[in-house]
């Protein structure tokens, strides 16, 4: 990766350059099952495939770039994690959740394929992902023990102590008045920083990085989680959300905990600079190799700051 990340168009050229290999690779690894019945496939490729950011395994191939591991080694996993997310947005979507019609601008899998089926897809997204990190070729990349061990870290975030865990309080708040600021962290860290900081954690560990290392971009990791959720809430609060971001019209317009709705949208915003100010503390050692891990913290920011990137360039160090 070159170090001249520096502006917008040089962000945006490697964001589609690398979601663009993410999606040829999951298009590879889901070619690979011929079968009778060709529905469940179909709703799996339509979960994954289309319209995402694809921002959780970039941030696994550039994390894992910066400590020198190579593409082919980091992809299946950086796959794996992709799987995952989409699993948890099309059970997201279902009518039993948020019953949502509309997911990156199109229907969602439950609308084009029926609850069985789409609950079905996710399902087999989510048991694909632990498939693909234990096949051979990701085993002939990464040693044996450390695709246990990266399994191990990936189900725990997917798991009750992670994304099911922090979903589960997320729907057991929902239209509670008096919903607390820690109990709202507590849900975001769970339901959605656990991705994220798995997603850099696990580049990290196929790169081999070194203890201080794992400290550093897990405390990245850690303030990116809580931020993009913030970011998702001031966008969805401030009614800023576009096709192909992740709120869109629930037609039961749950209220939901969140920090715009807890503290105001103006304090989150300003919880929101203080986080990225400590992600990219936590990188300055590694200057302009850094560039693209510096560059998707400002961007998921940016997009629920007012005045875009130039207010924060005058207020945030890098
Ligand atoms: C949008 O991501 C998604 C989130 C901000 C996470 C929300 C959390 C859940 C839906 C957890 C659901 C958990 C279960 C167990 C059902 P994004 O903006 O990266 O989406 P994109 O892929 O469309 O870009
Ligand atoms: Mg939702």
């Amino acid at each position: 990766m070159n170090s001249g990340l520096v502006n917008k168009i040089e962000l945006d050229e490697y964001l589609q350059r690398q979601s663009a290999l993410i999606t040829r690779a999951l298009e590879d690894y889901l070619q690979k099952y011929p079968g009778k019945s060709q529905t469940i496939f179909q709703a799996m490729r339509y979960g994954v495939l289309p319209g995402g950011k694809r921002i959780r395994p970039i941030l696994t191939l550039a994390t894992g770039e910066l400590f020198g591991a190579p593409q082919s080694s980091l992809l299946p996993f950086a796959c794996a994690i992709e799987m995952v997310h989409a699993y948890s947005l099309i059970h997201d979507d279902l009518p039993a959740l948020d019953d949502d019609d509309l997911r990156r601008g199109a229907a969602t899998a439950h609308r084009v394929f029926g609850e069985g089926m789409a609950l079905l897809a996710g399902d087999a997204l989510l048991t694909e992902a632990f498939h693909l990190m234990s096949s051979p070729d990701a085993m002939r990349c990464v040693a044996p023990e450390l695709v246990v061990r990266l399994i191990h870290e990936l189900s725990h975030a997917a798991g009750v102590g992670g994304l099911v865990g922090g979903q589960a309080l997320d729907l057991e708040a929902e239209n509670e008045n008096d919903v607390d600021l820690a109990t709202v962290e507590w849900i975001h860290v769970r339901k959605t920083g656990a991705l994220i900081l798995a997603s850099v954690r696990i580049g990290a560990q196929v790169a081999g990085a070194q203890p201080a290392d794992l400290g550093r971009v897990s405390r990245y990791g850690e303030r990116l989680g809580l931020a993009f959720q913030i970011a998702d809430d001031i966008l969805d609060a401030s009614g800023q959300t576009t096709a192909g971001e992740g709120a869109e019209s629930s037609h039961n317009e749950r209220k939901k905990a969140t920090y715009p709705s807890v503290v105001g949208i103006p304090q989150a915003r300003e919880t929101l600079k203080e986080l990225l100010q400590l992600c990219l503390d936590e990188l300055a050692t590694y200057g302009a190799q850094a560039a693209p891990l510096k560059a998707i913290a400002r961007h998921v920011v940016a997009r629920a700051i007012h005045g875009d990137s130039k207010s924060l360039s005058e207020e945030i160090n890098s």
